[in-house]
């Protein structure tokens, strides 16, 4: 006991503590981390790694960024909590740097991401009833097939998942799911007036990076509007200069400066942050929309203790400006293409790799196994042991997505770490 609370184990020690003490919800890969900064973090036995997780995309600013950390501490040594019940100095700066930083009317400010989608769904049914005039308790919102937003109940009761679904029921009704990626189903489901909004990834990350084509979310932003349904864009995972345009939803543009002007913007109607949206540092979660959706939410309706708590304000405009001012959605947008040029060569060198996709810095390559194979698995235990942290998704896919600070020479470097691992890797 002495030693768990002297904070000295060893990395055994650790996991075998979560095994015993926690709930087995996780299963993590045999590492167990202590440090970090910047694209690097480091086992408690000092053993150094690249980050290619990025907690999911949590920290695309790169792991304890100065500016960010600066702004948690001085806050937290000034206020940290007042609740909602009283102002505190910091919502209101912060309210309107996000929404200007977004162009939107309102901000509604949440803690984790799931918060953040059901924050989204209840708006979006308020907004069903009292604006769009569908019968009480008739709305539906659609969405995809293999989605990820989160684990609550409302939410994995339209998952297509089992892991996440199995045994969770009875399950919250008022959805439908289509194929991601299918504009004629979407086209079909918008043909119901009772139709509320159309909840989707502009790229399904949990899914394996699922990269829809490159006018599927602009289209269906247009089909939606023609239909008076809501499109709610969940950028929790792809937002925030991830892959290569301040959001996903911008297309092709790579501006730092959020801008309306480019003719591949479709513009969601509610968009949903978080992740990184605090750099990784806290949890701070966003759902912002214009007066028209959010002003049907009145005091009493929705809220979180913790919601635009000061420390999550302040630490949220450090995140942005540091995504704006060190160019983040530039520099992910440029080594993304690096990235995959070089997965697309590995390809041609093994039978291992079928194929690389993704956007920016958020991409993933597909194992040639069958998804309940250990293969993949395998890769990134050796990963790890050649100084690479990743993790598979859906069994055979694995997710890579490094900090977005990271450098070409960095990259390059884990290039080669990934190239020899692939290479090198016997069944
Ligand atoms: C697209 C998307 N939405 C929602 C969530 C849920 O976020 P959180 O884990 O912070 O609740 C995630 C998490 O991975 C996500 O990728």
């Amino acid at each position: 006991m002495a030693d768990v609370m002297e904070n000295k184990l060893t990395s055994q020690q650790a996991i075998e503590l979560e095994d015993k003490h926690g709930a087995h919800n996780y299963h993590p890969l045999p590492v167990v981390l202590d440090r970090g900064e910047g694209v690097f973090v480091w086992d408690v036995e000092g053993k150094r790694y690249f980050d290619f997780l990025s907690a999911y995309s949590a920290v695309n600013q790169g792991h304890c960024h100065p500016r960010i950390v600066k702004a948690m501490k001085d806050q937290a040594e000034k206020l940290c909590l007042t609740s909602r019940a009283f102002y505190n100095s910091v919502l209101g700066r912060y309210e309107k740097y996000i929404t200007e930083y977004f162009s939107y009317d309102k901000v509604l400010p949440m803690n984790t991401g799931a918060e953040a989608v059901e924050t989204a769904i209840k708006l979006c049914r308020k907004w069903a009833y009292e604006k769009k005039g569908v019968p009480s308790n008739a709305a539906k919102i659609i969405v995809c097939g293999e989605n990820f937003h989160g684990r609550t109940t409302t939410i994995i009761s339209f998952s297509s998942d089992p892991d996440s679904k199995g045994n969770f029921g009875p399950y919250t009704p008022g959805f439908v799911s289509i194929p991601y990626n299918d504009l004629n189903a979407l086209r079909t489901e918008l043909e119901d007036p009772n139709v509320a909004g159309f909840l989707v990834e502009p790229i399904q990350g949990e899914a394996g990076v699922n990269t829809p084509a490159d006018d599927f979310i602009q289209l269906a932003a247009k089909a939606c509007k023609e239909k008076n349904v809501l499109f709610i864009a969940d950028e929790v995972q792809t937002g925030i200069a991830r892959t290569g345009s301040l959001l996903a939803v911008c297309g092709n543009c790579s501006c730092e400066n959020h801008c309306e002007r480019q003719s591949t913007y479709a513009r969601p109607d509610i968009l949903i942050l978080g992740k990184a949206l605090s750099g990784g540092s806290y949890p701070v979660s966003a759902v912002l929309a214009d007066d028209d959706v959010m002003m049907v939410i009145k005091p009493g309706e929705h809220g979180s203790t913790f919601g635009g708590n000061p420390i999550a304000g302040e630490v949220a405009i450090a995140a942005l400006e540091v995504v704006r001012d060190e160019n983040l959605a530039q520099n992910a947008r440029r080594l993304g293409n690096i990235f995959r040029a070089e997965m697309r060569k590995l390809i041609e060198e093994t039978d291992l790799v079928t194929l690389v996709r993704g956007r920016g810095l958020l991409n993933a390559i597909i194992v040639n196994d069958t998804p309940d194979s250990p293969t993949a698995w395998n890769i990134c235990v050796e990963l790890k042991n050649n100084g690479l942290l990743a993790k598979p998704t859906h069994g055979n896919i694995i997710r890579f997505a490094p900090p977005l600070v990271m450098t070409e020479d960095q990259l390059m470097e884990c290039v080669n770490i990934i190239r020899k691992t692939i290479l090198e890797h016997r069944k």
